[in-house]
């Protein structure tokens, strides 16, 4: 079974030289657009106090990141300028965001006084999802030293992530030291009574991170569209809710090992059915098996009561995906109850984290960013972490330096 990964410390900011020189910071700026404009500047918030400190250190800075997935191409809707203009206003200083990744026009930049110069969608270039060499090193270039503070895209064996620090000196950002840390206390040191809270569209996204904690949890506690697999799995009518068919025997044999563990598994056993999950869509709370044609939107008030008790008394809680589809307010009532009782644990001093792109914006719709010990940054990253794996852009920076 896989712990976090430890062996030898990252290299942080403090061991990079920076004062004088361009250091190329990759970031995770990968926000969500609604119409052109940010909806919601969390990663862009995150990515500040690294940038912040390099600049006091007399650094300047390259900025990079991608945004979207343009696979190679550029899309004018996937261009980095709102996010340049985003970082300009939050860091109070100018921001040259520049229309290209690589090439002259940049070199040129990067070789001027600009304090913060913006590279374009890293994805632009073909070169970065290869991690294609020369790509790599046109990045590396523009530079003298790199961070990467990328939490959310370390899971990536991208250019950026693992190609450019092969060739600078190099460190962990800020908010990648830290992220790293907090998630790995979860696997290393956990204090019980230690709850993960699953929920979210897949079952079959989790079931790493369920195997990977089931010896370091006490409860595992399910809701969101995952829980009608599981549901289904245990032999329960779960009406027209989604399941993943396939994956019905892993499941099984999942909960098996969670049973010969002592770690309780809880589901549902009232849910939200709804004729549709469009907004005003007729639905009503029935028990578990009551579902019929409708499918399940979200968990039961009974339900999110005995979720809440669990999680209240624990002094660990990770929290991945929502109950429900918390963006429709009608199905939003499980997620909110289990945000607050992840709030109360905080409150009692307990060690709370949640990950996973889902939760985080339930967290930030909710107004309840403050509800937890960590907020991470990281979907995939997160998972892949709490999976046991070592993230590709964290082992690069760990590489032997000759
Ligand atoms: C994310 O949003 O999880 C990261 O920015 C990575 O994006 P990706 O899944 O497109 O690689």
């Amino acid at each position: 079974m896989n712990a976090g990964h430890t062996e030898s410390p990252l290299p942080n900011l403090d061991d990079l030289e920076v004062e004088g020189r361009r250091v190329l910071v990759r970031a995770d700026l990968n926000v969500p657009l609604e119409n052109g404009a940010i909806a919601d500047d969390l990663r862009v918030r995150a990515s500040l106090p690294t940038l912040q400190k390099l600049l006091e250190r007399g650094a300047r800075l390259v900025v990079c990141s991608h945004l979207g997935r343009p696979q190679g191409k550029v899309m004018e809707e996937l261009r980095l300028a709102p996010v340049g203009r985003r970082l300009a206003e939050l860091l109070v200083t100018d921001v040259l965001a520049l229309e290209e990744v690589i090439g002259e026009e940049v070199e040129r930049a990067c070789a001027s006084d600009a304090e913060v110069v913006v590279l374009e969608n890293l994805r632009f270039e073909p070169g970065e999802e290869a991690n294609d060499a020369d790509f790599a090193a046109a990045l590396a270039g523009l530079a003298q030293a790199y961070v990467n503070d990328a939490f959310g895209s370390s899971h990536r064996a991208h250019a950026s992530v693992v190609g450019v620090p092969a060739l600078l000196p190099c460190a962990a950002g800020l908010l990648l030291s830290r992220e790293v840390a907090e998630l790995e206390r979860l696997l290393e040191d956990p204090e019980p009574p230690f709850v993960a809270v699953l929920g979210g569209a897949k079952v079959s996204d989790k079931l790493g991170v369920i195997r990977n904690l089931l010896e370091r949890v006490d409860s595992v506690v399910v809701g969101g569209a995952m829980a009608f697999t599981l549901l289904a799995a245990q032999g329960h009518d779960v009406g027209g809710s989604r399941v993943e068919h396939d994956r019905l025997d892993e499941i099984r044999s999942t909960l098996e090992e969670a049973e010969a563990r002592g770690v309780d598994v809880l589901v549902p056993s009232d849910v939200v059915a709804a004729e549709g999950i469009e907004e005003g869509s007729p639905h009503e709370v029935v028990p578990l098996g009551e579902i019929g044609e409708r499918m399940g939107v979200d968990i039961g008030p009974e339900t999110a009561g005995r979720f809440g008790d669990v999680i209240a008394a624990a002094r660990t809680v990770l929290w991945n995906g929502p109950m429900g589809i918390f963006e429709i307010d009608d199905y939003a009532a499980g997620t909110k109850a289990v945000a607050r009782a992840i709030a109360e644990a905080t409150s009692k001093g307990a060690f709370t984290v949640a990950g996973g792109g889902d939760s985080a914006a339930a967290l930030v719709e909710l107004g309840m960013t403050d509800a937890v010990s960590h907020l991470s940054t990281g979907g995939g990253a997160s998972l892949e972490l709490l999976e046991g794996k070592e993230l590709p852009g964290v082992a690069a920076l760990r590489k032997e330096r000759n």
